[in-house]
Order: C-alpha cells, then structure tokens, then sequence
C-alpha cells in the first residue's frame, strides 16, 4: 500500500567544527526517533513513512524535514515539534508555519 505522505529527515553527520554544520549534530537523530515513535503509536504505518536522508541543502537550519507529497519542508525541528507536526500537518492539512524553512 503507498503511504499517504512520506516524512524524509537529513541525518547527514558532518565532523564536529565544520563550517557547514549538520543536522546530525543539531539533534535529527532525537528527530527521527520522534517521527518514527509518533507512527508507532498512532498506529499510521501503512500510512505515513519515514525515511532518513543525506544532506537536502540548509543545513545551517536543520534538522531539516520534509514532508510529502506538500514539498513542504521546515527547519530547526525538535523532537518536542513532532506533536504538532502530526496534529496539524498530517491530520488537519495545515503546515506548521512557525517551523516552516522560506
Ligand atoms: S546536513 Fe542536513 S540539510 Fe545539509
């Protein structure tokens, strides 16, 4: 069965220091797990998927995640978000604007 929307998180570690930065420094693991635990217990597997990724570009604002099939993507995630994303987003079809990446 195609899932409805497909949640990708950038998990690219980039060593510490670098001018770049990462979202693997900034916390995408603790993301992930939010995401991935949020599926779980709302029992949305055959519906939402989520799938980690390499670097999607702004990485100077992550953890960076993107939900399709919106093309939406927001920056500066925190597990603490994910709620909310699930609430609003994926239930109610209202991108979360204060997380949202311009
Ligand atoms: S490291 Fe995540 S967007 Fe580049």
């Amino acid at each position: 069965m195609k899932p409805k929307h497909h949640i990708f998180v950038c998990m690219n570690q980039r060593p510490a220091g670098h001018p770049r930065g990462s979202c693997g420094s900034s916390g995408a693991g603790s993301v992930y797990e939010a995401l991935a635990g949020e599926v779980e217990r709302r029992g949305l597997f055959e519906k939402v998927q989520v799938t980690g990724t390499f670097c999607m570009g702004p990485c100077d604002r992550g953890p960076t995640v993107v939900v399709y099939p919106d093309g939406v993507w927001y920056g500066r995630v925190k597990p603490e978000d994910v709620k909310t994303i699930f609430d609003e987003h994926l239930d109610q079809g209202k991108p979360v604007e204060r997380l949202r990446l311009s």
